[in-house]
């Protein structure tokens, strides 16, 4: 890259041009993140991701890097949205359209390990940004929630008027953070969305990335990982805890969302964002699968019959939890539509497989 390219690059990303929307990432370098990153630049956005790497993966930039390497469409910044002079600095020389805001700490079990953490890196940090765009002028957010904000509701499925009552400080730091934005948001003209996921799982049918979680993570880790490491041998085995809740088969029903529908989800709302109004969607399939549904769709996806081990229930796991998406069907047109659960399993696990060490060793090149 020559040092006038590089100038050029940079004054892209510096100055709004009439026609480009440009896209502040954060957390892009992890699982949702770089698959937005990488649906916006498929679809001509400017995109800049923001993220500190402690624990998303420089490999995932990577691959975006290489695959959208023009002028003002794609850069990388290494910084941490702790760090209130950084991201000033980073706002003030960027013109940003947009924020989709994924950078976040995100395993229910760490947050109760590690409180403070969570309320730092999640609250704190939603607070940052949100002053950064405003002191900066940027009109849309896109705000990524969860549905642990609403605990343990008793009535399923849940809407998005289901009273919020989280029960960990994962789900408590997310409903400040969003408390925080919407509070702002009464005295401004910001647009802004608000999505409420479910349980994310799969990666891009191109295979070009795929969810590559640190293994000293391993442990807090979510069922799909779970399942993909007994298969692969890593773990001895599956450990399915809770077998006697009042559900059809005694396990947990739980709603799955491929992150192709989550990132389209993403997209539409940022499409549809208008200025001083608030939308707040649940992205979620409707549709709640068990454990052991789950587990028989990883069995077939990866064709291996893995060990599976049936222990007590584990303390704080709620029974059903399944989302009503119908106020985003009806007022966003989105609606989930890799609803396979096997299906967005065996693309997972494709990825899985010629990824043995995640980002960090690529065994056989993806066609893209
Ligand atoms: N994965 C799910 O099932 C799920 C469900 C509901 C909500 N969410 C939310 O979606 C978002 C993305 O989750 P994910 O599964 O992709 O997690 P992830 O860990 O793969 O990605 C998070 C990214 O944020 C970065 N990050 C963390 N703290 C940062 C900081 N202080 N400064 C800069 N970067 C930082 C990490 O390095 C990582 O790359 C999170 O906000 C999470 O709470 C995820």
């Amino acid at each position: 890259m020559t040092m006038l390219y590089y100038l050029q690059s940079l004054l892209q990303f510096s100055r709004h041009e009439p026609g480009v929307t440009h896209v502040l990432v954060t957390g892009g370098a992890g699982y949702i993140g770089s698959h937005a990153a990488l649906r916006l630049l498929k679809d001509s956005y400017r995109v800049t991701i923001v993220d500190n790497l402690s624990r998303g993966n420089l490999g995932a930039i990577k691959v975006l890097q290489r695959l959208f390497p023009g002028p003002g469409r794609f850069q990388f910044i290494h910084a941490d949205l702790g760090d209130a002079k950084m991201v000033h600095n980073i706002f003030s020389e960027n013109a940003f359209d947009a924020v989709m805001h994924f950078a976040a700490v995100a395993y229910v079990g760490e947050s109760t390990l590690n409180p403070l953490k969570y309320y730092h890196n999640i609250t704190a940090n939603t607070l940052l940004v949100l002053e950064a765009m405003a002191a900066h002028g940027v009109q849309t957010l896109i705000y990524s929630s969860t549905c642990a904000t609403y605990g343990e509701p008793e009535q399923m499925p849940i809407t998005e008027d289901t009273a919020q009552i989280p029960i960990n400080p994962y789900g408590k730091a997310k409903k400040m953070a969003e408390d925080i934005i919407l509070d702002f948001h009464k005295n401004s003209d910001m647009a802004v969305m608000v999505l409420r996921y479910f349980n994310v799982i799969g990666s891009d049918p191109e295979g070009i990335l795929g969810e590559a979680p640190r293994p000293e993570l391993r442990e807090h880790g979510r069922i799909s990982g779970a399942c993909f490491d007994a298969a692969r041998g890593i773990t001895p085995g599956l450990k399915v805890r809770g077998t006697d809740y009042r559900t059809p088969d005694g396990t947990c029903i739980r709603d799955y969302i491929d992150v192709t529908d989550l990132v389209d989800a993403h997209v539409k709302a940022l499409e549809r964002a208008e200025s001083g109004k608030v939308g707040i969607y649940n992205v979620g399939t409707g549709k709640g699968r068990s454990v052991k549904e789950f587990v028989e769709a990883c069995k077939k996806a990866t064709r291996v019959s893995m060990r599976v081990e049936y222990l007590p229930r584990r303390p704080g796991d709620y029974a059903e939890v399944y989302s009503d998406p119908t106020k985003i069907k009806n007022e966003l047109n989105w609606t989930a539509k890799y609803t396979n659960l096997q299906e967005s399993l065996q693309t997972a696990w494709r990825w899985q497989k010629a990824h043995l060490n995640g980002y960090g060793t690529t065994l056989q090149v993806m066609t893209v």
